[in-house]
């Protein structure tokens, strides 16, 4: 089993974890446990989950509908109010068994009810073990903006059980491939290249995936836990990437996923990073292919752009009205605090249609 401490807490990954959990659950054997799921997790993941912890008897599910659009503050409500009819008091535990839904949103219940309660995430999605369950964001969307209601917060533990990931689909195991892919251009060309040869196929090569995204993200986190600096290089290909996730969200018939969405924005983004930093030309090139060559190409109209524009003005990252974006001085390399004009932001959009065309 490998241990990653971060700045209050731990995660651990591996095939025995579940021992390492047990331990941490015994404080907590005489008080209230929660396990919150959505119909998938419960189904794939539960009965392994209560077998290897041995809770059986002494937890209370909580089953939501899986899907970013329950991602609300009316799933809270009446979360929190199902704690309220069983008493949960401060000492309760809240574990999140999911994806990054479940692990955002149980974050954000667990950490508002009686000013905060324990909770642990237990990650099911790649996108989850390697991003969402890590980092101690938590939060819901509200009014279409992603994220946008939430507190920083750590869990005590994450639980890493890469063998959760059997069941995931080959689109869920892509969107989380698009966090890796950003985690390299970020911060390592290494594993850039690992990434661009492809990692997914083989299960015996998720273990090193996961431990070596959490890496990258842990060691930016622990220096910037609040994202006053450091943190926002974890936000590339995020600004344009969240207002198509947003926009998707409410006009699309089959939305993009959150991944996909990134994949789009990271394109768009080296972009901006070859008009803005001097990116080559090469590496724009090779980030373009190598995300083309993983993701379908997302048909964008001109006619989105201004309410993308829109959509990234409120997006949560910025200060004083300007748009704020993370950019790659060179692939491995990024730099963040650079502001770009909507003329800019169109033109970035235009090459990503041009190139998909
Ligand atoms: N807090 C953060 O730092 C952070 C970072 C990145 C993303 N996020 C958030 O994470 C969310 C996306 O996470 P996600 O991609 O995990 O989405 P998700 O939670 O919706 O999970 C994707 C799908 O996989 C299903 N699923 C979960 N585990 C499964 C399993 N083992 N087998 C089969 N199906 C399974 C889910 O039911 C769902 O249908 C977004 O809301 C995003 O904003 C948060
Ligand atoms: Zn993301």
């Amino acid at each position: 089993m490998k241990k990653i401490k971060t700045n209050n807490s731990q995660i651990i990954i591996g095939e025995d974890v579940f021992i390492a959990l047990k331990k941490t659950l015994k404080p907590y054997q005489f008080h209230k446990k929660f396990l919150l799921v959505d119909e998938n997790s419960f189904t794939h993941c539960v009965s392994d989950f209560i077998l290897q912890t041995d809770l059986t008897n002494d937890i209370e599910i909580i089953e939501i509908e899986s899907g970013e659009e329950n991602k609300t503050l009316e799933i809270c409500q009446h979360i929190w109010q199902t704690f309220l009819d069983f008493n949960a008091d401060k000492k309760t535990l809240l574990i999140n068994l999911g994806g990054g839904v479940i692990t955002d949103l149980g974050g954000f219940i667990a950490s508002t009810y009686k000013r905060g309660i324990d909770f642990i995430n237990v990650p099911t999605t790649l996108l989850a073990q390697i991003d969402a369950s890590v980092g101690g964001k938590v939060g819901v969307d509200f009014n279409n903006f992603k994220n946008i209601i939430g507190v920083f917060n750590e869990p005590k533990l994450v639980v890493i059980y890469p063998y959760f990931l059997k069941t995931l689909n080959k689109r869920q195991m892509l969107s989380g491939y698009a966090e890796a892919l950003k985690h390299g251009l970020i911060a390592d060309k290494l594993y850039w290249k690992m990434l661009q040869a492809g990692l997914l196929s083989d299960a015996n090569n998720w273990e090193k995936l996961i431990e070596t995204s959490i890496e990258i993200k842990n060691n930016i986190v622990k220096n910037d836990f609040e994202e006053k600096g450091e943190r926002k290089k974890l936000n590339f290909g995020h600004t344009i990437g969240h207002a198509i996730e947003s926009h998707s969200l409410k006009h699309d018939k089959l939305p993009l996923l959150h991944g996909e969405a990134i994949a789009v924005g990271i394109i768009c983004e080296a972009y901006l990073s070859h008009i803005k930093l001097n990116l080559s030309s090469k590496e724009l090139k090779e980030i373009s292919s190598t995300i083309l060559s993983y993701f379908n190409p997302y048909p964008i109209k001109e006619s989105f752009f201004n309410h993308y524009l829109e959509l990234m003005k409120n997006d949560k990252k910025n200060e004083n009205d300007t748009i704020n974006f993370t950019l790659l001085t060179r692939i491995g390399e990024a730099e963040f605090n650079h502001e770009a004009s909507a003329e800019n932001i169109v033109e970035s959009l235009k090459y990503y249609i041009s190139i998909t065309k």
